[in-house]
């Protein structure tokens, strides 16, 4: 029956119908907010590149955590800038490091708030690769040590999620067993499975400082042109008993989103990462957009695309948005 008979603008009349017949909605469940933590006291330095992001010590941290567990963001992704580097990216699984330290603490004032690890040595290493090198080439099954070794270190600092990014093989698995053979059967993996080599992490560099000094991540991260891989990188890394995994970056890989979920229907998260944020707050402080408008809209489609997750710098604001 076409038109005259259907006549789509009836559902469309009032915010009342609107609201019934509306498919996706965004709710502060799905966010999770990651931070930047550095040694110190009394430490709180604004990134340029990313407006309203600091890289706080861990006491500064703690105050700023009031705020976004009053808001009821369920779960927070901390990132570490360590006092030294090293070729092992040794302060990664160092008992006293930078995300050890800010795990301990943030977990003996918030213990309800849920803290996700992003585990990776390339904000670590003096080389800035995401791995061991050997002869400039990343090594793939020596890292897996020191990967899983990062694991079991999070995890005893009090980590409920363990979520690795470095995109080495094989990386799932080895965290799995390396975290079940001491104890820590029921801390999940959230695999950064769907990882793209992707130009969007240029102001995440700058914040964690963790850029690579030569060459780029290119051997390890995946091809923007590739969707097929995305499925079979999901597949191996749920195989390896991942229990959520990832899409990263967010907003040029919608369509990857929509692919895993169908595919595999396992809980998906969506990265909506630093230079999908800078750009939109580029725009919105030169009165080029509406921010809120624009930022409900992207978290709304990232949503909508398929993902159950979603990871944003943008965390706090919409979710106080989503009181008004
Ligand atoms: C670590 C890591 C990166 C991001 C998250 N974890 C950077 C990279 O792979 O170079 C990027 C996040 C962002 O851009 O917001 N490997």
């Amino acid at each position: 029956m076409p038109f005259p008979e259907q006549r789509p603008r009836r559902l469309r009349i009032n915010e009342n119908i609107r609201r019934m017949v509306r498919e996706n909605s965004l709710s502060v469940d799905d966010l999770v907010y990651p931070v930047f933590v550095c040694h110190g006291s009394g430490q709180s330095f604004p990134i340029d590149s990313m407006p309203g992001i600091y890289r706080y010590s861990v006491d500064m941290l703690l105050r700023e955590l009031e705020e976004i567990v009053k808001l009821k963001i369920p779960a927070i992704l901390p990132f570490g800038l360590p006092a030294q580097k090293d070729e092992a990216g040794s302060g990664a699984y160092a008992e006293d490091g930078i995300i050890q330290q800010a795990v301990r603490a943030v977990k003996r004032e918030y213990p309800d708030l849920t803290v996700i690890t992003d585990l990776c040595l390339c904000e670590y290493t003096d080389h800035g690769h995401c791995g061991i090198i050997l002869d400039n080439y990343v090594m793939n099954d020596p890292t897996l040590e020191l990967l899983a070794r990062t694991a079991v270190s999070h995890a005893a600092a009090g980590a409920d999620i363990i979520a690795p990014s470095d995109m080495m093989d094989g990386r799932v698995g080895a965290i799995r067993t390396a975290l079940d053979k001491n104890g820590y059967v029921n801390i999940p993996v959230m695999a950064y499975s769907a990882k793209y080599c992707s130009a969007f992490y240029g102001p995440f560099r700058d914040a964690a400082d963790s850029a690579p000094k030569f060459g780029d991540r290119r051997s390890y991260q995946m091809d923007p042109a590739n969707s097929d891989e995305a499925l079979r990188e999901v597949r191996l890394d749920i195989e390896e008993g991942a229990d959520i995994v990832m899409v990263k970056p967010a907003l040029a890989y919608m369509d990857i989103i929509r692919r895993v979920r169908d595919e595999f229907g396992f809980p998906v998260a969506a990265y909506n990462v630093s230079g999908e944020y800078s750009m939109v707050k580029a725009a919105a402080n030169n009165g080029w957009v509406d921010e809120k408008r624009i930022v409900m809209e992207i978290l709304t489609g990232i949503k909508r695309a398929g993902a159950d997750i979603v990871i944003t710098y943008h965390a706090r604001e919409a979710a106080k948005w989503l009181q008004d």
